[in-house]
């Protein structure tokens, strides 16, 4: 095996993030997320949601449809106000199951995905006629919004493909499948983004929750944006921060952009979601060993190799061989293994810089409140290394503020953000 040291030291320095490039990164977040308030040319869309805070108040039956990564979940949820909640009924489906079915390709018709999605939802209800459902659906992609139903798909994400979607109203294509099963009584009366539903969840439970993030397949960030200059009612903003474009990208980066789906978007999304983490580590590892293609690894491999704490490092070792055909020593493989550290902390690291802008955004030149950021998704909860360097990050961002801004796990909000906000829109 050759492994070129000194391609593996750049790579390693290229992909290191030092503080001060962090504040740098911090404090291009925050003026792009003014520009794109204001209307100017940014990479942040800052997406209006129309959706408020919850009271608490918000009670009810409702149906949530949770579309946003390769697996689709319907819940029917009651609310019984105060953060209190009971599932009486979830189903899940995978949207493509390898040799049967794929319904995110580019030969999958918007038609095909939407009538899915809508057994999957007449599954939930036992095909029940008689009563009238309230859905909420959090999407989870770019949307341009005009009230609480009407979202229009800007753009796919995360590499999916199907035709016909991209510039449709959502809810429209979800109701015209209700009706070709029969199913009018399922009646779909909100759009959100996941990030949005995370918050919306999040505050229903705690107080002090103005930001609400999604760290796993897709990366992205909403905060509640009062508008101190009264220029616009106070609303959740969906920055799809995953196409935030100010980032120094690694050779490897640029690569993978270019044989995306969709070259030149989600830039950022690119460098630090888990479905581009392993692929990272696959480019910048074959270049390394002197190969011409990409070895193809996954953010669950990456994750193996870094939790591998045998002296030998033997479990790290054999994914390593079975990817890539060779076998390493012990020297070589704590090389690897820091490698792909070095790949999750850049991750964390950005994400971090992201949300000490936001918070020194909401604090508009005051001081910094306590207040909680509610994240959901696998890779914060489960990647090793990811929750530690985003703390780590945040400390040496904002300094003694870093305590007042607490991080927690909520990994019931995509499906309890959708019930809030149609319980909202119910309401109004
Ligand atoms: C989408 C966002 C979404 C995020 C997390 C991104 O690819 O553009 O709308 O919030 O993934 O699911």
């Amino acid at each position: 095996m050759t492994m070129d040291k000194k391609k593996y030291d750049e790579a390693l320095a290229d992909f290191s993030i030092s503080d001060e490039e962090l504040q740098q990164i911090a404090a291009d977040f925050e003026a792009e997320m003014q520009a794109g308030l204001s209307g100017k040319d940014a990479t942040l869309r800052m997406l209006r949601s129309y959706a408020a805070l919850p009271t608490g108040k918000e009670i009810g039956d409702f149906l949530a449809l949770d579309f946003g990564g390769t697996n689709v979940r319907v819940l029917h949820i009651l609310l019984h106000g105060n953060g209190r909640y009971e599932v009486v009924k979830k189903t899940a489906k995978p949207l493509t199951e390898p040799g049967v079915y794929d319904y995110i390709c580019a030969e999958a018709t918007a038609e095909e995905m939407f009538d899915f999605l809508a057994e999957l939802i007449d599954e939930t209800i036992d095909s029940v006629r008689s009563t009238t459902f309230l859905l909420g659906h959090t999407f989870s992609f770019p949307s341009m919004q005009t009230d609480l139903y009407n979202a229009r798909l800007i753009t796919w994400t995360k590499e999916f493909a199907t035709q016909g979607v991209e510039g449709q109203v959502v809810n429209d294509l979800l109701k015209e499948a209700l009706a070709r099963r029969g199913a009018r009584n399922v009646i779909p009366v909100a759009v959100i983004n996941d990030t949005v539903a995370t918050l919306l969840a999040a505050a229903y439970k705690k107080p002090n929750a103005y930001i609400g993030s999604i760290y796993a397949t897709g990366q992205n960030t909403c905060y509640f944006e009062e508008f101190a200059d009264g220029s616009e009612p106070p609303t959740v903003i969906n920055m799809e921060s995953g196409g935030f474009g100010k980032l120094r990208p690694t050779k490897y980066d640029e690569r993978i952009d270019e044989t995306s789906e969709k070259p030149g978007a989600q830039r950022m999304e690119k460098m630090v979601s888990g479905r581009y983490l392993g692929e990272i580590y696959g480019h910048a590892l074959a270049d390394i060993l002197g190969r011409d293609k990409p070895f193809s690894f996954t953010s669950i491999d990456l994750s193996a190799i870094v939790a591998d704490a045998y002296l030998d490092r033997h479990e790290a070792a054999a994914i390593l061989e079975k990817k890539t055909g060779e076998k390493f020593n012990a020297l070589e493989l704590n090389l690897l293994q820091n490698l792909a550290g070095v790949i999750i902390a850049r991750s964390a690291r950005f994400v971090a810089a992201t949300f000490a802008g936001i918070v020194r955004h909401r604090a508009n030149g005051a001081a910094i409140k306590e207040q909680h950021i509610a994240i959901d998704g696998s890779v914060y909860e489960k990647m090793p290394l990811v929750a530690e360097n985003l703390k780590k990050a945040l400390d040496a961002l904002l300094g003694d503020d870093a305590a007042k801004i607490h991080i927690f796990l909520e990994n019931t909000g995509s499906a309890l953000g959708a019930a809030l906000a149609a319980a909202v829109s119910a309401a109004r």
